[in-house]
């Protein structure tokens, strides 16, 4: 029997690796462990309670307001326990958390073998998305196995002189999640209070666009909603109270958007497909909300995820208030603006990736 221990910690991560834990734990061959850092609480639990996730180890290790520093030193004090006594043959990781570069360099010291799921995306500007792309790099110095979501990231790794042998394009795990999230008979009372009015979907929460970047966003939002009458924004809020006071200094008494909690990735999902346009630093969203045909305005100026850029759906548009404001306004008021990026397109895979990756780990494990 090989042990595969599956290490995250914040929500994306959890939502990307809890569709491949239920199918590795359909495996007979494979004993499936699952370690989260805790490094999000709420926002990671509500994920593990939709796929039904019991952790056998919890680091429990996040702190309001941590910063670096908490959170890597916090991870690897904790994780080198677990790692000595469950021997695993093999430690899965996800994407470029701080979660994931920790417990990549726990597993180097422990000589755990890692396997590394929505490998190879690249921006290749170490500042942006920070820390993410030093994260994701220096895990890529570490994997044995890398599953790539997509031809361009397997490429991003044979061009940084990883063996092809290591590679495995399999689709993004996040589609899988997406097969049995959105619904046709679907209600929600934000929903009915958005009405008959278009929808429009925003999150942020970036550590590089905390502060000014942060601000500039919601003012150009702003600007806009009061500038649209048959326009309401729904906007369900990262837990970072830096994020928090920004929103509610910024748009705290704007009728025209509700903040409201984190929502269920359930709920995410469909507010997704049903939304006129969606406004985000995210990176998850990236990759959902072009499948359902609805344009995305990404408030960031890099972005990992190009394949959406090219099929026309993602327009990245930086965090200037100005070109924000332009770029909503255009989409709200040109039909054939929104036309031209509003069509579906997925280019992530075809739901099947975390089959793709239980399958090769039973071959070569
Ligand atoms: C982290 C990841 C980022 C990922 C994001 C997804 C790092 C460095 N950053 O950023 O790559 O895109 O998660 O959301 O790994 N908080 C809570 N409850 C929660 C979650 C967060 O209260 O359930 C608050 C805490 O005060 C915490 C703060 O949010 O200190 C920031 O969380 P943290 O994980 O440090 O950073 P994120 O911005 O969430
Ligand atoms: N999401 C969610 N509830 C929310 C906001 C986002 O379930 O209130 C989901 C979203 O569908 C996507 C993921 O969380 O799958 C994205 O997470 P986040 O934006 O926190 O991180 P990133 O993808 O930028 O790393």
């Amino acid at each position: 029997m090989k042990k595969i221990m599956l290490v995250f910690g914040t929500r994306p991560e959890a939502i990307k690796m809890c569709p491949l834990i239920n199918e590795l734990k359909k495996r007979e061959g494979i004993k499936t462990i699952v370690c989260v850092t805790g490094q999000h609480r709420e926002m990671l639990d509500q994920v593990l309670k939709i796929f039904h996730v019991i952790p056998d180890y919890d680091l429990s290790i996040m702190k309001q307001g941590q910063n670096l520093f908490d959170i890597t030193t916090s991870i690897l004090d904790k994780i080198k326990a677990i790692l000595e006594e469950v021997k695993p043959n093999l430690c899965l990781i996800h994407g470029d958390t701080s979660t994931a570069f920790v417990t990549a360099l726990a597993c180097f010291y422990t000589q755990v073998p890692v396997g590394h799921v929505e490998a190879g995306l690249r921006t290749y500007n170490i500042y942006s998305p920070y820390p993410e792309e030093f994260n994701r790099q220096a895990v890529s110095i570490i994997s044995r196995f890398n599953f790539a979501p997509t031809e361009l990231a397997k490429k991003h790794l044979l061009d940084e002189g990883k063996d092809a042998s290591t590679i495995y394009v399999t689709g993004n795990t996040v589609i899988d999640a997406m097969r049995h999230t959105v619904v046709d008979n679907y209600h929600h009372p934000e929903l009915d209070w958005a009405g008959s009015d278009r929808m429009i979907f925003i999150t942020a929460h970036r550590r590089e666009n905390l502060g000014q970047p942060m601000r500039n966003m919601f003012r150009a939002i702003r600007r806009v909603l009061d500038e649209h009458s048959d326009v309401k924004a729904i906007y369900p809020i990262h837990m970072n109270p830096v994020v928090r006071r920004a929103a509610d200094d910024e748009l705290g008494d704007c009728t025209k958007i509700h903040i409201i909690e984190p929502i269920d990735v359930f709920d995410c999902h469909n507010f997704e497909a049903r939304c006129f346009l969606c406004l985000t630093d995210s990176g998850g969203i990236q990759e959902e909300c072009p499948s359902y045909g609805k344009p995305v305005l990404v408030m960031r100026d890099t972005t990992e995820r190009p394949e959406g850029m090219e099929a026309g759906t993602l327009k990245l548009v930086g965090t200037n208030e100005d070109k924000i404001y332009e770029w909503f306004t255009k989409l709200l008021d040109d039909e054939k603006e929104y036309a031209k990026m509003a069509h579906a397109v997925n280019p992530y895979g075809d739901g099947h990736a975390s089959e793709r990756i239980a399958d090769i780990l039973e071959e070569k494990l």
